[in-house]
């Protein structure tokens, strides 16, 4: 495979370097570490430096510029979430103006918090019947235009594309409407760095005219966790400024592993074409068994209104049955051995990969097939469990329920309190409220407490969610 990086790393083992630099296991630790430790290293001589490409990282990043089609790609070993706050910095200067859409990842509000920006939000549509974020329909398209016409301070327009789900924006019709306004365009397709290797998965925004966009290769790819890309599709931005940004936030000991997990990876999806093509042949397989089930039901593009949908994406709807995607979850889990990436109310989430073999499937198939007829008993007998959920799940973040009284960093040394949730109507957010996953704010610190929020708050914590920035049934408020 055309692995520089991982190559070269792979020689170290055959050389006879003496090493008094760090770091401090010296390529000799025990335990379960050691062999990866026999390739962990920093800048030494003739191994190139990922803040100064020149060598085999120079070498590697132009493989990824080839494959990605992009101007410029780096390997990020932060995650991300990294690629999110040097893109945004890259584009925004401390003060200017931002759009995102409001189910942004956190990342984009901490760029938003350091930066000083004045955030705007865009709402996508909601599917009321399945509980997921759509995509941006004309109305929309038409208010991002109207925004961006009453605010010229305005610099960049982020969006997350694909979404948890796996709804894809369309990405060349956004680029059209906010093409006047001279605004930089930066897509956070963390969820999408396989979608260049098989028609079978949608178009990446690398192709579809953003400047920026971000991907994480741990998410969808086969590659170690933290690693990730970030594309500079166009000639509107330098390649210098996103360099000298990544310095910024990125340490200055970049981990030799993470870059090559992360090249080896790509390096993998484009020259294994047949396991990637059994990949989509497991999927096509499983979803088509899946029409079989006669309550859970696997999303399809069919389903949603949006411009595509990543299928290698299994969202499992359980609207309406009685149950709900924690439920499903947590019986996978506890009867089958089975973890899913992520539930809420509605639906529950499987993240697949190159690496699933075809016993997984046939096991996640089975499971579902047992508990759908258990579903499917219980909606017959009309015993509808009493834990029947009728509350928003987490794309009430998506929801135009938000009402911005401060920016989020004009709350950072205000005084705050800690009050019960069931006081907390009315006043302003002090912290940020979340669920994790996903990590995307319901609150951001700023915005008004409303009777809905509240509710729905409730719910998480009775449902045992993870909710971050509450602590039991407190939270933080302006005072
Ligand atoms: C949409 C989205 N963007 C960005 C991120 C951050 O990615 P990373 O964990 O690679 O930093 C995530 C993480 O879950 C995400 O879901």
């Amino acid at each position: 495979m055309n692995t520089p990086i991982y190559s070269k790393l792979l020689k170290l083992k055959n050389e006879k370097r003496i090493p008094f630099h760090m770091p401090g296991h010296k390529r000799r630790g025990s335990g379960v570490f050691k062999e990866i430790e026999k390739m962990d290293i920093t800048e030494i001589t003739d191994y190139d430096n990922l803040h100064h490409p020149e060598g085999i990282i120079r070498e590697s990043m132009d493989h990824l510029r080839e494959i990605y089609g992009t101007r410029e790609s780096w390997y990020l070993v932060n995650g991300s979430t990294v690629g999110i706050l040097a893109a945004i910095s890259a584009c925004c200067d401390v003060g200017d103006g931002i759009l995102l859409s409001r189910n942004c990842h956190k990342s984009v509000y901490n760029a938003v918090r350091l930066l000083h920006l004045h955030a705007y939000y865009f709402y996508p549509e909601i599917s009321d019947e399945y509980d997921v974020i759509e995509g941006i329909e004309e109305n929309q398209t038409e208010e991002i235009r109207a925004i961006l016409n009453a605010h010229r301070e305005i610099k960049a327009v982020i969006l997350p594309s694909p979404t948890y789900e796996g709804v894809v924006m369309d990405i060349e019709k956004l680029r059209k409407a906010i093409e006047p306004y001279q605004v930089f365009f930066i897509v956070d397709e963390a969820h999408g760095a396989h979608f260049p290797f098989h028609e079978y998965f949608p178009k990446s925004a690398t192709e579809c005219g953003a400047d920026l966009v971000i991907q994480s290769t741990h998410k969808t790819l086969p590659a170690m966790t933290q690693t990730a890309l970030l594309h500079l599709c166009s000639d509107r931005i330098s390649p210098e400024i996103i360099s000298n940004m990544l310095s910024v936030y990125e340490s200055s000991s970049p981990s030799y592993i993470l870059m090559a997990s992360a090249e080896y990876s790509v390096a993998y999806m484009k020259e294994n074409v047949d396991a990637v093509q059994q990949y989509v042949d497991n999927l096509q397989n499983f979803r088509k068994k899946c029409a079989q089930l006669r309550r859970i039901h696997v999303i399809d593009r069919e389903d949603l209104r949006c411009r595509d949908c990543d299928r290698s994406k299994l969202v499992f709807s359980v609207k309406n049955t009685g149950w709900n995607g924690i439920t499903l979850f947590e019986r996978l889990l506890r009867d089958y051995h089975i973890e899913l990436e992520m539930s809420d109310s509605s639906n529950c989430i499987a993240m697949t990969s190159v690496c699933d073999s075809e016993e997984m499937y046939d096991a996640l198939f089975d499971a579902l097939k047992e508990l759908d007829e258990e579903i499917d008993i219980q909606m017959t007998e009309s015993r509808r469990p009493e834990w029947e959920n009728n509350v928003q799940s987490y794309i009430s973040c998506g929801k135009k329920m938000h009402e911005k009284v401060l920016e989020s960093w004009q709350c950072e040394r205000k005084e705050k309190e800690k009050v019960i949730l069931d006081e907390a109507e009315g006043r302003i957010s002090g912290d940020y409220v979340m669920l994790y996953p996903p990590g995307i704010p319901l609150l951001v610190p700023g915005e008004k407490i409303l009777k809905e929020t509240v509710e729905n708050l409730r719910y998480y914590i009775y449902n045992g969610y993870n909710v971050l920035g509450l602590s039991g049934d407190h939270m933080i408020v302006l005072r």
